[in-house]
């Protein structure tokens, strides 16, 4: 990890540091209180709506009340996800602070080069998820001290690395909190079902990630959790570009 960056952050370097190492094998509930106390509204938890970010949301609803809740509404979500969507703005109370891709761009896109681009290409996917996903990201972390995801290392084989305390140097150096680093996929779904959390209807038809309805498809028993996004691609591709690493 680096942490050796200026950093917009009120956190010093030192203080990161020890940070870093002393909740890198707390329980989530504890990451989060301390997001809590050091930047309460000036943190934010980014959802997709997923069985990690909906964990998320009911340990954030308890641990720290304060931290605002974003997503980023592609246009291109499944039904069920707008209805999860709906639900959880419902049950926990809370405003989902919605960030949509630039207008003007998703026509440009739209109108050149159809309706499903993203298929053509490497390329062409990222340029889709550029405009939809990491542009309206930037807007959503803009001001801010810090965020947190749902962002697992069991995920796939681009994730292994993933930290609980991370200083994210592509957004200018905001702190970046994973709460769920070292959670398998079971502690994921014994804490929904223990809870009684809400969560994607998609979950129960063999979709473990869901991200955009025409880019993620169910999986078969033996594949991994993340197999069906951007499933024509290979592995060490699949990612659109939020989570990038320094
Ligand atoms: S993705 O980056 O390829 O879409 P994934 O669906 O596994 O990744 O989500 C990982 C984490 O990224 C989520 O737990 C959430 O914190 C964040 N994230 C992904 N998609 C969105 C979205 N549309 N809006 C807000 N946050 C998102
Ligand atoms: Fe576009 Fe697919 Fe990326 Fe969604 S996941 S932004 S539809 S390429």
């Amino acid at each position: 990890m680096t942490l050796a960056h200026p950093s917009p952050t009120s956190l010093s370097q030192e203080e990161l540091a020890a940070t870093a190492l002393e909740l890198s094998s707390a329980p989530a509930d504890r990451i989060l209180a301390w997001a809590e106390r050091r930047f309460g509204s000036s943190a934010v938890i980014a959802s997709s709506f997923g069985a990690e970010d909906v964990v998320l949301i009911d340990l954030a609803r308890q641990y720290a009340p304060s931290l605002r809740l974003f997503t980023l509404d592609t246009g291109r979500l499944p039904p069920e996800t707008y209805e999860l969507m709906e639900t959880i703005r419902k049950r926990y109370g809370v405003e989902v602070e919605t960030f949509f891709p630039d207008r003007s761009r998703v026509e440009a896109l739209e109108s050149a080069q159809g309706y499903f681009s993203f298929k053509r290409s490497i390329e062409a996917r990222k340029e889709c998820c550029g405009l939809r996903k990491v542009e309206p990201l930037k807007r959503a972390l803009s001001g801010r001290q810090a965020w947190v995801t749902g962002l697992r290392r069991e995920q796939s084989v681009t994730r292994t690395g993933v930290e609980v305390v991370e200083l994210d140097v592509d957004h200018g150096g905001l702190v970046k909190l994973n709460p769920l680093a070292g959670w398998s996929a079971k502690q994921v779904w014994s804490y929904i079902r223990d809870n009684g959390v809400p969560y994607n209807a998609l979950h129960d038809r063999g979709y473990p990630s869901i991200g955009c309805a025409p880019c993620t498809r169910a999986v078969k028993p033996y594949e991994d959790e993340r197999a069906g996004r951007w499933w024509w691609e290979s592995a060490e591709n699949r990612e659109c570009g939020l989570h990038v690493r320094a």
